[in-house]
This record gives structure tokens, sequence and C-alpha cells, in this order.
């Protein structure tokens, strides 16, 4: 095996992908990582920062994932590669068979049979950064690879990072299933329309009612192993009402989630959602196959590796500030960038807490879901300092005893309140958004000027 076949084969994966060669960076990291350089070794050797390297490698292990089916990275790429020349079977590099095991995930397996277009990732994003989580593929792998749970949601807040995770778990497992179809309920379908649309996949003429339309595809569930993704999911319920309730047109995807979870079959569902579905909680998990997945923060400082940004010591506190969320953390990164050239120090020392206009539409639009006395809640929580017990809240709110627990209760299925435990009940309203909610208090009662 020489690096030149190394580099032979890298440049037609990619070239397959973008229909572009190997450019002169890339061919000095492959060639780097074949002789067991770090990072830092091969970007002295280009005369280029450690973190472009880092950033330029991660692509390119994400696009040779892609091609080869499973997950590259750098220390396992020498052995996959090698791997994959000595395949005789799928691979002869010097007649150009090559081609074969081109975007053909499973073919570089040899266990897997499957028909490549049983696969409808189309609608997925394409994953090309991703920092840490592992203990979150992890849990999902076991979940799904191992314990064949058939219903599991990852929930946490708009932006925290779900749906990417959700892809990059995808791309890792590939080769595990017959099956995998990826849907956005962003614009929301009837179920009868996915039913159909997921059998269209599979290539079977569908039946002439909902009911053998539903069996046609449990029968599928069961033959064969799928994994299908619903992702924004939050769309099936209803605004300005209490977290989690059908709009009564999708009420059908209640059933469609408890069968998936009730009925015998070897395929998964993932459900991705802002708000936790009423399932998660009326199924046992120790008795049913199903598990969700809270979705926390992301607290790494490689996150800002590839933003402009100065004042390193600085990032963590910036990471906790905005809590994590990697939209918002984008969202900062660059107003930093643009307004204080980058210095972290600076923008910090402004002392006022800053929501940028992307966060502050998505806030708004959280807003306007909950219901109205949800609504109260929040704005009750943004005058008490970060925790507030259910006394202080009832305090000054006419509300009954049900409605304040009723609406604690759906502002966690939210995540927007979380219960902390201390030597009392307290609970906290997200900081990010109380900002925001303090933000828009102020502005529906503006200070009386002084006379
Ligand atoms: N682990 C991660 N590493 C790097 N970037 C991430 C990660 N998770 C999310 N992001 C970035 O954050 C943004 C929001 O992520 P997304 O998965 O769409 O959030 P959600 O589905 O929870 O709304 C995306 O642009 C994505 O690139
Ligand atoms: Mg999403």
């Amino acid at each position: 095996m020489t690096v030149t076949e190394i580099l032979q084969l890298a440049d037609r994966l990619v070239f397959a992908k973008q229909r572009k060669h190997l450019d002169d960076l890339q061919r000095s990291i492959i060639k780097g990582v074949w002789e067991d350089k770090t990072y830092q070794e091969i970007a002295d050797d280009c005369n280029r920062s450690e973190s472009r390297i880092r950033n330029i490698a991660a692509q390119l292990w994400q696009i040779l994932s892609e091609q080869l089916g499973e997950e590259i990275n750098k220390s396992n790429f020498c052995w996959n590669i090698e791997r994959v020349i000595n395949n005789s079977e799928f691979v002869n590099l010097g007649n150009n068979q090559i081609n074969y095991c081109l975007n053909t995930h499973q073919s570089v397996n040899p266990k897997k049979k499957s028909n490549l277009s049983e696969r409808d990732l189309t609608l997925a994003p394409q994953v090309i950064r991703f920092y840490s989580r592992e203990s979150e593929l992890k849990t999902l792998n076991d979940w799904i690879l191992n314990q064949n749970n058939r219903l599991v949601s990852v929930l946490g807040l708009s932006g925290i990072g779900k749906t990417t995770l959700v892809k990059r778990f995808v791309d890792q497992t590939l080769d595990n299933f017959e099956v995998i179809i990826w849907r956005t309920l962003k614009f929301a379908e009837s179920l009868d329309s996915l039913v159909k649309d997921l059998l269209r996949v599979c290539h079977q003429e569908c039946k002439e009612t909902i009911n053998d339309r539903l069996k046609q595809l449990f029968a599928i569930f069961t033959e064969k192993r799928c994994l299908i993704i619903l992702d924004d999911v939050h769309n099936l319920f209803v605004s300005g009402e209490f977290a989690g309730q059908y709009k009564p047109k999708y009420q059908d995807y209640q059933n469609f989630f408890k069968a998936i979870a009730e009925l015998e079959h070897q395929s998964s569902l993932i459900l991705i959602s802002q708000e936790k579905c009423s399932e998660m909680e009326c199924f046992d998990e120790d008795l049913y196959p199903i598990k969700s997945l809270y979705l926390p923060g992301l607290y790494d400082v490689n996150f800002f590796k590839d933003a402009d940004l100065q004042d390193e010591e600085h990032w963590l506190y910036l990471i906790n500030l905005y809590e994590g969320n990697p939209v918002y953390l984008n969202n900062i990164a660059i107003l930093v960038e643009n307004i204080f050239d980058g210095h972290v120090a600076e923008f910090l020392a402004e002392d006022s807490f800053v929501i940028t206009k992307e966060m502050q539409f998505s806030f708004q639009q959280l807003f306007n879901r909950l219901a109205s006395i949800e609504q109260k809640l929040v704005l009750e929580f943004s005058k008490f300092g970060q925790v507030v017990s259910r006394e202080e809240l009832r305090q000054n709110l006419e509300l009954s005893s049900m409605d304040l627990i009723n609406g604690l209760q759906s502002l966690q299925k939210r995540y927007l309140v979380t219960k902390i435990k201390d030597d009392r009940v307290l609970f906290q309203l997200h900081p990010v958004f109380r900002e925001y909610v303090i933000a828009i208090s102020v502005q529906s009662h503006p200070v009386k000027k002084l006379e």
C-alpha cells in the first residue's frame, strides 16, 4: 500500500461527491495523516494554523464518511481506506472499478443487501462541522442499535442541535438499516400523505384504505430494519395552548406513534421536537421500547475555532452566558466579529446582555406559541431573580393552583423552565429567554418619565 494509492482513492471519492479534485492542502492532510503526524505537525509543514487544518480535515472526513457509508476520522482513516483498497471484490484501482463503490454506502460492507433507493435523505441537512455530543451519540447508538427501541424522541430548544445530532447519528449508522427515510414536518401534512410517501420510497403500490396502507407499512417495518426520522414534530401541536397537544387534523399521528411503540417490529422512528409529545409520558419507558433524549447546550470552546474571534480565555464564559445554544453562539460570534473586530473581552465589557435580531425573532415566535397562562407565568418569572418558588409566582398572579401547576408543567415540556431542587423546590426560566422577556416587558410598560 502506498500513499499514492491512498491519495488516488481519496481523490476519486472526493471527486465523485464534489466534482472537484483534492487540492494541495487536502493532499497534505491525507499524506500527513498517513505518516501519523498530528494536526499541529501538518499545520507546521504547510505553514497554516492548526485550526484551519482541523477544519479542512473535518470536512474531508465528512465527505469520505458519506462516500464510504461509515464514519471516517483521523484515527481510523488509514485502516479504513486500506481495507477498502484491499477489498478487491468491490474496488479495483487499476481499472477504475472504484466507481462501483462510490455513493453506494452498502457496497463496501458485504453484510448489506439493501437497495440504495430505499434511502431518502434528501431533506436531511448536511453536517459539516460537528463538535462534542459523544455521549448523546453513544446513547442513540445504544437505544436504537443495541436495544432496538422503536420510538425515540430527541428534544430540546430550537437551535440547540437536535437535527444536527440526529443527522450525525444517521451518517454514522447508515449500514445498519435497509430503509432510511428522513422527513420534516415543518410544513406538516396529513398522516395518510406521509404513509403514502413512505410506501412510495419503499416501492410499494398503495392499497385502497388508510388502514390497509398502515398494515402495508407495518409489514415493511417487520420485514426490514427501517429507520424513519420525523423532524420538527412540534408543528403537529396547537399553538396558543399547553405544550404537546395535537391539532385536531393531526390527531392520527398520536395513534401512529403509539402503534410504533406497541406493535412488534424491528424498525425505529426518531421524533425530533421542541415540545415533548404526550406519548412519551403515557408509556412507561421500562415496559415499552421507547426513549427520549433531552439535548442540553454545547459547552465546547472548539465551537469558536472557525470564527474570527480573539480572547480565547473568555470563550467558555461567553458559551455559558448563551447556554451553549449553537444558533445563539453563531449569532453572537458574527456580531463580535462585525462590531468588536473579534474581541470577545470588549464585547463582554459592554456589560449588557445582547439579544440579536435573529434571536428576538425566534423568541417572539416561541412566546406566541405559549398558552396565555404560560405567557403570564414567564412575564412573572422575569420580575424575580434567576430562581423562583411556586409561592412567589402565585403571589401576584390571579391563577388557580391547577392553572399554575399545569402552566409550569407545560413550560417544562417546552424546555423553557427547569426545576431546581434545593432545600425547597425552585424553578428557573431559561436565562436567555428570560432576558428577552425582560426586554419585552420593559417595552410594553415604558418607565414613566419624571415630571
Ligand atoms: N454538535 C455541533 N457542532 C457544531 N455545530 C452544531 C452542532 N450542533 C448544532 N450545530 C449548529 O447549530 C445550528 C442549529 O442546529 P440544529 O441541529 O438545526 O438545531 P435544532 O434542530 O435543535 O433547532 C446548525 O447550524 C448547526 O450547524
Ligand atoms: Mg431542527
